[in-house]
């Protein structure tokens, strides 16, 4: 691949603009005049993943804040469960703690959001994805990023991303919360067992999708199998270290599968709460 007439390489380091460059800017790196020499579509990644992002954070920005239309008996949105506040809608299905008092004014969904945010959020898979699609940190492999300095995620506020492992075990909570639900979706308007419809279904898929992507997890993995000098001497963490690792490579089709299971889930809801659909049922 023709490359153009090549620059001498940078000796300072400061990449020509006064500023000590880092990364593919280096002074070790080797110094081209094209930008990358990749010839295949390679930003079709990154827009792609940018575009699904943005998706889902303008469905589940007004989804959380509209505040209406999260039940259905006996389907509770996930976006809004457990509902912890004073101001929740009345529902026989899902937990209904009134944790908060009546100064919560805002959307109940907004208390219990900011766990499986955070969690997706400070995701190693996600962080990939948002740093290369919104920030084009980089922007693909082979790719030189358009910012001269690169701190890693050392400082502030990237350093934060450490906290991702305590997520996790708030996230665990929550599956073990969706989960409630989902066995509750086999309870009829009633309350009384036996009642199946397509929107259970819906809930079974969502929380198998759930608790896949959650046990995925890199710092499941490592709670599981990390610190240990001899697995012989663990057979049975071993084995689920096997299990989760299994899971583990298929992290970011889990990613992506159960992100669209739990807005197909809630939108779900939204258009049996709203009249607009029939709940198919079975039993
Ligand atoms: S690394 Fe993705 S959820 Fe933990």
């Amino acid at each position: 691949m023709a490359t153009g007439t090549q620059p001498p390489p940078d000796s300072t380091g400061l990449g020509g603009r006064g500023v000590r460059a880092t990364g593919v800017r280096g002074p070790t790196r080797a110094s081209i005049a094209a930008g990358h020499l990749r010839t295949d579509r390679w930003w079709l990644a990154p827009a792609g993943t940018a575009a699904g992002l943005l998706a889902f954070i303008v469905y589940s920005t007004w989804r959380a804040f509209v505040q209406s239309h999260y039940y259905a008996a006996p389907y509770v949105s996930p976006f809004y469960s457990p509902c912890v506040a004073d101001n929740c809608a009345p529902m026989r299905h899902g937990p209904n703690w009134d944790l908060f008092g009546s100064w919560w004014g805002l959307s109940p969904a907004l208390l219990i959001l900011i766990f499986p945010l955070g969690f997706r959020l400070t995701c190693y898979y996600y962080r990939k994805a948002y740093y290369r699609g919104f920030w084009a940190s980089p922007p693909a492999c082979a790719v030189a990023e358009p910012h001269t300095k690169y701190s890693g995620e050392t400082r502030f506020p990237l350093i934060l991303q450490n906290i991702h492992r305590y997520f996790f075990y708030a996230a665990l909570l929550v599956a073990c919360v969706l989960t409630y639900d989902t066995v509750l979706s086999f309870r009829d308007e009633t309350y009384a067992w036996g009642h199946m419809g397509l929107g259970s279904l819906v809930f079974v898929v969502n929380i198998v999708l759930i608790w896949a992507y959650t046990l995925s997890c890199h710092s499941c993995r490592h709670v599981i199998g990390g610190r240990l000098r001899h697995f012989s001497a663990h057979p049975v963490r071993y084995r689920l270290w096997g299990w989760v690792g299994k899971l583990n490579n298929r992290h970011m089709q889990l990613a992506w599968a159960s992100l669209i299971s739990v807005a197909v889930c809630d939108f779900y809801v939204y258009l049996l709460a709203t009249g607009t659909f029939a709940d198919p049922r079975f039993l």
